[in-house]
């Protein structure tokens, strides 16, 4: 299986997450669908994603859907492609990439059926944001002032996804979590994770074999999360 091996390349669509579900049957692993714009990019936790035209809105269709190191591997597939340009950004678990501390990349991971949808925003050439955004957001022309072909940055991506996933299928998952790690900004901040009815205040100690945080309380207790809010506290 290669990684974009085919690519559906759509001027505008509402998403490409529900693109690739119309077009499941029949296509093989690897099929990628991008979009210049969407007109109903989704967020993770159902918010919307601002999709405009500079942005790289892809969807990669692969198998494994009952692994959750899914958004793991795309997250350090897209750090690794952002070092071919030596522009390093970090993982904010669970799946914000950030550059100068701003979200530039998320990743939405859907499954259907036997598939995963691997939906992947990379505000690449994004020239500007809605004041409600702009605190948090950025794209890494506004970081770095240089503009990139989506082209070139897509084929940077797919080799990453490609071999990250190889890994995963591979069983290789203490490579990966190593790569993670490096590409991590998490290992021993002290983090306020909101999850339905409870929250967790610690610091990181590490990430599970299941992409899960290792967070330890004040009490020395430990906890394991697997999803939620998470907000750094230092
Ligand atoms: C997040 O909330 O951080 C996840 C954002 C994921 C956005 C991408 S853009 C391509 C794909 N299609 C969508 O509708 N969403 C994902």
């Amino acid at each position: 299986m290669i990684v974009g091996s085919k690519v559906f390349h759509l001027n505008e669509v509402d998403s490409t997450n529900e693109y690739i579900k119309q077009i499941l049957q029949g296509s093989p692993e690897g099929t990628v669908v991008v979009a210049d714009t969407q007109t109903a990019g989704k967020g993770r936790l159902g918010k919307t994603w601002f999709s405009p035209e500079g942005g790289l809105w892809m969807s990669v269709l692969l198998q494994h859907p009952d692994n959750c190191l899914l958004p793991l591997t795309a997250g350090v597939s897209i750090c690794e492609a952002f070092q071919s340009y030596d522009i390093s950004p970090r993982i904010k678990w669970p799946n914000d990439v950030l550059l100068n501390g701003k979200k530039i990349a998320g990743i939405l991971t859907e499954i259907i059926d036997d598939r995963a949808i691997l939906g992947i925003g990379i505000n690449l050439n994004v020239q500007q944001f809605p004041a409600e955004l702009r605190e948090k957001a950025s794209s890494v022309f506004i970081e770095t002032k240089k503009h990139f072909s989506t082209q070139s940055f897509l084929q940077h991506l797919c080799k990453a996804v490609n071999e990250n996933y190889q890994l995963l299928k591979d069983e290789r998952i203490d490579d990966l979590l190593a790569k993670w790690r490096s590409c991590s900004i998490m290992l021993g901040r002290d983090v306020r994770i909101e999850l339905p009815g409870k929250t967790v205040i610690g610091k990181v100690l590490d990430i599970d074999r299941q992409g899960a945080l290792i967070v330890v309380r004040a009490d020395y207790s430990i906890e394991h999360v697997m999803a939620g809010e998470c907000r750094l506290l230092d």
